[in-house]
């Protein structure tokens, strides 16, 4: 049975091979992709998300325009880390209305008796009325404006959330945005510390404690240039600015794919570990977008998250590249 998923998410590099990787994984059927403003600005994300799934043959599947600004703050960008068109400046021909209409959400009236007000963004509305008719999961790898959204429009949706994972956070590494924060997080971290108090099943947290774990290595990178293959080209092509950010900015060969891992840990949560626990998000001050995990039960609160501590990254990747290229996957791993 395919796991029916609601991808969400701010496409951007990482969010791109993730989205690749959702499409080709025979274990999901992803019921609709909805794009959240993060790396990117929002209708830069739905152009991105669009080039994907023309590269993918996948022009069956709505894309939703979500949240054009977080709940309550400026949007601050990551243009620096996937280039100002968010694939890495590969400027790919955008996909062309006569190509493939764009999917606008039309219920947006009494019709089925659902009803949305005009200013609710598409994706919040696709995300409201799809978990108001069916047990969904959600992956999520951008910010979670969209999820807060949905949530405060339709409260009673959570309980149809069979799965929520997450990409972002941290527990016990080093931050990306500050000393102690994550991206997704503290971009919007009102909206984070929303979902985690009020989704009805646990936050699947994939944090960066394991995410820096899955790294795209340069010799990876050269198993993809030949294979010769459309979409290993298209790897190739988008991550080589994200190549030389990490090299600047963290000083590593290759580039951490975060966002990918998401996906693969709600296919096969065997490839890591966690603890259920309690986590909150920090709304303010120097330490604003911190995820704080309370390890040791100290505020004694129901654990509404698992937390991810551990990966077997080779393992991931074994299963990330099998899924996009079948047995010439093994032949990038070598
Ligand atoms: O911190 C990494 C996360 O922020 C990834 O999802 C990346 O795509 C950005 O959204
Ligand atoms: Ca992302």
């Amino acid at each position: 049975m395919k796991k029916r998923v609601i991808i969400d998410c701010d496409p951007g590099i990482d969010d791109s091979l993730a989205l690749m990787y959702a499409l080709s994984a025979p274990e999901l059927e992803v019921v609709g992709i909805t794009v959240v403003c993060g790396n990117v600005p929002t209708d830069m994300g739905v152009e991105n998300a669009r080039r994907v799934c023309r590269l993918m043959g996948r022009q069956d599947i709505p894309i939703y325009a979500g949240a054009g600004a977080p709940l309550s703050r400026p949007l601050v960008t990551a243009q620096d880390t996937h280039g100002m068109d968010g694939l890495g400046e590969t400027h790919i021909p955008e996909v062309t209305e006569e190509e493939w209409p764009h999917t606008r959400f039309s219920e947006k009236t009494e019709a089925g008796g659902f009803h949305v007000h005009s200013d609710l963004p598409d994706a919040v509305a696709f995300i409201s009325k799809a978990l108001s008719e069916e047990k969904l999961s959600v992956i999520a790898i951008g910010p979670l404006t969209n999820i807060a959204m949905a949530l405060q429009y339709k409260p009673q949706i959570g309980e149809n959330v069979e799965r929520f994972v997450s990409m972002g956070g941290n527990f016990k590494s080093f931050g990306n945005c500050s000393p102690v924060a994550e991206f997704n997080y503290w971009v919007d971290p009102e909206a984070a510390r929303y979902v985690f108090e009020h989704m009805e099943c646990p936050v699947e947290m994939v944090g960066l404690d394991v995410t820096r774990r899955i790294v795209l290595t340069p010799e990876m990178i050269r198993g993809l240039e030949q294979l010769g293959d459309p979409k290993a080209d298209f790897i190739v092509k988008i991550t080589r600015f994200y190549v030389d950010f990490h090299k600047k900015q963290e000083g590593i060969d290759g580039c951490v794919i975060n966002d990918p891992l998401a996906v693969g840990y709600f296919i096969n949560s065997d490839l890591c570990k966690g603890i259920d626990v309690y986590t909150t998000v920090e709304t303010k001050g120097l330490s604003v977008g911190q995820t704080i995990v309370d390890e040791k039960g100290f505020w004694k609160k129901k654990a509404n998250s698992r937390v991810l501590t551990r990966v077997d990254s080779p393992r991931f990747m074994r299963q990330f590249m099998s899924a996009l290229f079948g047995s010439r996957g093994e032949a990038v791993l070598r």
